[in-house]
């Protein structure tokens, strides 16, 4: 054989090993072979590739990430329809359905069901030719969606080219993708400490994240996905049923729920949506009910479908907590770094005990999608703790004079022009003496993991910036005794205090000094990791990209924001004239004797004697790598009451577990 054929034969060797690893790894959870001798195949692949370019076709796993930002999403139209479904609310339904089935089917006896999770996520559509992955698009209208190939080839879990053989010709592989409640809740924790936008609901961060035009993006959230159905199925060989032809998509490596389950009647089906509604809040993911489809093919055919639902399929809700009120008027906010932000004003309703009157719209996208306008009745949810969101606008209802609210060109507060992100998303005022956004800057920067002062709420910050007393964050530490004890409602007392509290926030350590700085992307462990890197503030102050590169979890963006932030003069000015006004910080040193030094740990749970951001300062200082989700790499799991699933995956990965005693033992002493 040819050099070259030689090669090109280990390449699709290779091809194969790691697809089957990274099913193995990905889907499984089930590990063969160590993350070393993976990346030793994996750097082969990639050399094969170097040399022969002609190899790389887009199955290759090296086509996951790293194709370039689209400027558009294009139109893709599905080979067979993407339906929806019906909605059963309580057992009569389900009985009125199976009743019609039987009317029109003429079957007698019990009819057969698959039954599973109704996922509250986005719906996709996968295709796949002779067992390869060639195009994914989103739902869409149903006959035509969006073409977001870039995007889906980034979620490991999704093979790219199936495992085994005797594929179909053309299989459209639906399914739902979707994002863990637990990834969903770091995810808006990170965002909310760079002061960037946080998702409502996991559905949107999914959503938000399939949006993207830059794969390398989406590449970064942790995204899943359940195959729920098929369109085009072309082959004759194939199950004659639902759950037999999900076992099958299972073998070939599609990830397929585990609760997915056959119900023999229609009391099975009643009994399924029990038991999937005991186990709800145990689940990882959000789901919003179940849905039962008829489980024999042949059957779905004869019953056909009825305008876009079918009629062999049915899903059965949850009662939601919702309620349902006017909505007056959407107004804008002001973030910290500018960002606009819709927000609902709202005729007070109660809603699972709680009274609203207002509620986040998060971005005109989401305007958009749910078409609201000032004047209109819309529907509100609740679950649990999430804040309250709008979820459908009763159109039967509009008024003629109902408003559509017009994108603003200027900000709501300083009426400078508005621009938007490179996201396209995000509206963004830059208008760095912007009052409301001055506001948030200060809040930010005295708040209790920052420069901690006491007693500086948003009332007296207000106040202080309307009186021009402050228009920069160094202008705190220039406060004087008789300016500020003037001001209605404050007095010689509380402005003793507060001069004392300012005094007080002088001496700080380094990382939080960073934080509060309120550079774009520079949450805590960010800051902190900064302060150990650097041995000074001068240091940090003169990084350029590269040097900023080196530092664990500091990415492309966040460099750029940081080198950015620190070469515009107003912002060194700023942080000279702190240090001038006494400014003292505590530097930070890795202590390097320990032994959690470069290794990777998760925390989980609470803890009785200290926080979870205590203790991931303290093992951050001990040059511990902690990270936020379980995998191979994790070295030890702290495990603290009320863990969650991150316990059970590191059981199952046989990873240490340390307890809150062990963890003081070790580490706190
Ligand atoms: S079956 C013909 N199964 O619900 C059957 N849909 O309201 C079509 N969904 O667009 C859908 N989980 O996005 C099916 N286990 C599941 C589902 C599911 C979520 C979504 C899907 C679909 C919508 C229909």
């Amino acid at each position: 054989m040819s050099s070259q054929g030689k090669d090109k034969k280990r390449y699709e060797e290779l091809k194969e090993i790691i697809q089957k690893h990274a099913y193995l790894y990905h889907t499984e959870d089930k590990p063969e072979i160590s993350d070393a001798e993976y990346d030793l195949y994996f750097k082969e692949l990639l050399d094969l590739e170097k040399a022969h370019p002609n190899f790389v076709d887009s199955n290759s796993p090296s086509q996951r990430v790293g194709s370039k930002p689209l400027d558009g999403f294009t139109k893709s139209e599905h080979l067979s329809p993407m339906l929806s479904l019906e909605n059963a609310f309580n057992d009569e339904d389900l009985i009125d359905f199976e009743r019609k089935i039987k009317e029109r089917s003429l079957v007698e006896g019990g009819i057969v069901y698959s039954a599973e999770p109704k996922l509250d996520g986005v719906a996709v559509n996968l295709l796949y030719e002779n067992g390869k992955l060639v195009k994914a698009s989103t739902r869409g209208d149903g006959k035509v969606g969006e073409d977001i190939t870039h995007n889906i080839k980034t979620i490991k879990t999704i093979p790219l080219a199936l495992i085994g053989s005797k594929f179909p010709n053309s299989l459209e592989a639906r399914g739902e993708v979707f994002i863990n409640k637990s990834d969903f809740d770091q995810i808006n924790e990170d965002s909310e400490k760079k002061g960037e936008k946080v998702f409502a609901n996991p559905r949107n961060a999914a959503a938000g994240s399939l949006r993207q035009l830059d794969p390398s993006v989406t590449s970064k959230r942790p995204l899943k996905i359940f195959i729920y159905g098929f369109g085009v199925l072309e082959d004759k060989d194939l199950p004659d049923n639902q759950y037999e032809m999900l076992s099958m998509a299972s073998r070939w490596g599609l990830p397929i729920n585990s609760e997915t389950k056959i119900c023999n009647s229609l009391q099975e089906s009643i009994d399924y949506f029990e038991y999937i509604n005991s186990k709800r809040d145990k689940l990882n993911y959000e789901i919003d009910g179940v849905v039962y489809k008829v489980n024999d093919f042949g059957l779905q055919k004869k019953l056909g479908q009825v305008s876009r639902a079918p009629r062999w399929a049915i899903a059965r809700k949850f009662p939601a907590e919702v309620g349902r009120t006017l909505l007056k008027k959407i107004s804008f906010q002001v973030g910290r770094l500018g960002s606009i932000t819709p927000v609902a004003e709202l005729d007070p309703v109660l809603v699972g005990g709680v009274t609203i009157s207002n509620a986040s719209l998060h971005n005109f996208d989401e305007i958009d999608r749910l078409d609201v306008r000032e004047g209109d009745h819309v529907l509100l949810k609740r679950a649990g703790d999430v804040i309250p969101q709008i979820i459908e606008v009763d159109l039967k209802v509009r008024p003629e004079s109902a408003k559509k609210v017009k994108i603003p060109q200027f900000c709501p507060c300083c009426e400078e022009p508005l621009n938007k992100d490179e996201d396209g998303v995000v509206l963004r005022c830059n208008n760095k003496k912007c009052p409301d956004q001055l506001i948030e800057v200060f809040k930010h920067f005295v708040s209790r993991n920052a420069m901690n002062i006491d007693g500086l709420g948003e009332k007296i910050l207000e106040q202080f910036i309307g009186e021009k007393l402050i228009t920069k964050i160094d202008d705190l530490y220039s406060l004087a005794h008789e300016e500020i004890s003037e001001l209605p409602g404050l007095g010689d007392k509380s402005a003793k205090n507060l001069i004392e509290s300012i005094e007080k926030s002088k001496n700080i350590s380094i990382n939080r000094f960073i934080y509060a700085l309120g550079i774009r992307e520079v949450g805590e462990t960010t800051a902190l990791n900064l302060s150990l890197h650097f041995s000074n503030l001068e240091e940090l102050m003169g990084a350029n990209q590269d040097d900023l590169l080196e530092i664990n979890d500091i990415g492309p963006v966040a460099a750029t924001y940081i080198e950015e932030y620190f070469k515009d003069k107003s912002n060194r000015d700023t942080v000279y004239s702190l240090l001038e006004k006494g400014i003292t910080l505590e530097t930070n040193k890795i202590i390097s004797d320990s032994f959690v030094l470069g290794k990777t740990i998760v925390i989980t749970g609470s803890f009785s004697s200290f926080s979870r951001s205590q203790l991931k300062e303290t093992l951050i200082k001990m040059g511990a790598k902690v990270s936020s989700s379980v995998s191979s790499k994790t070295d030890y799991l702290v495990s603290g009451t009320s863990p969650g699933s991150k316990l059970k995956k590191a059981e199952e990965l046989g990873i240490t577990i340390l307890n809150e005693q062990e963890v003081e033992n070790e580490f706190l002493n």
